[in-house]
């Protein structure tokens, strides 16, 4: 069977990794989630006190972006997760500080490019499904598969409630549902490779799809191509 690329792009919480990582699994692909490597790039930045609320030290991000260096590892119980210079972050780079930070440096045209370049490199052999927003415009223009996955603002804001309420995290529903639609907005008016849908993709709206739903149109999709 032939190994091909799957671009999956969408808004911020519309389930993509989810069905990116359920896909992966199952036709024993690699599994790249985009997203949390402008995470990892904004952790870094606040930690460094290059970030604040109101101002990001470009000049300094700039000159220590080529020694940022991510990776992904299969921890025991199989999932997913992020390191940021060999030290697991994963956590700490799910919180909607790092969320918001992630949307603004994702804005940056050299961070941009620094990570696009590190994608790349890691689709080199195909085999891989990889999520974020530019991934079927930018990163990979010639994948196989593209789809662009969207759901309504506030189904997404209940996803994403539920799943920091469910790591323990303290907050509101009024507060996530206001990030989601401030990241709409920064993600697709942006400069610098905006969010859109590459004009052979597939729309996949799951307002109205369960989880085993969408996960199964994917694979069918998927099957289509292979
Ligand atoms: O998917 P996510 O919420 O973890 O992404 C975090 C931020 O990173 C999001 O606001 C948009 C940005 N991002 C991007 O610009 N390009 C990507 N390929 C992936 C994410």
């Amino acid at each position: 069977m032939k190994r091909i690329i799957v671009a999956i792009d969408g808004h911020s919480s519309c389930g993509k990794s989810t069905m990116a990582k359920a896909l992966a699994k199952s036709v024993g692909y690699i599994y790249v989630d985009t997203g949390a490597m402008y995470r990892a790039v904004a952790l870094y930045a606040i930690r460094n006190g290059w970030m604040t609320e109101d101002f990001i030290d470009e000049v300094e991000l700039k000159k220590h972006i080529g020694t940022i260096k991510i990776h992904f590892q299969t921890n025991v119980e199989g999932l997913q997760e992020t390191y940021l210079n060999d030290e697991n972050v994963e956590k700490e780079i799910r919180s909607l500080e790092v969320g918001n930070g992630a949307s603004r440096v994702s804005t940056i045209g050299f961070v941009r490019q620094e990570l696009v370049r590190q994608q790349q490199a890691m689709g080199v052999e195909k085999g891989i499904v990889m999520d974020g927003r530019d991934i079927g415009t930018v990163v990979f223009p010639q994948a196989e598969l593209k789809v662009f996955v969207t759901a309504s603002a506030e189904v997404r804001a209940q996803r994403r409630y539920d799943e920091l309420r469910a790591k323990n995290m303290d907050v509101n529903y009024e507060d996530v549902l206001a990030n989601v639609k401030e990241r709409d907005e920064r993600d697709t008016t942006r400069a610098e490779s905006p969010l859109r849908k590459a004009d052979d993709a597939y729309v996949l709206d799951n307002t109205n799809l369960t989880l085993e739903e969408q996960n199964e149109k994917l694979k069918e999709l998927f099957e289509e191509k292979v």
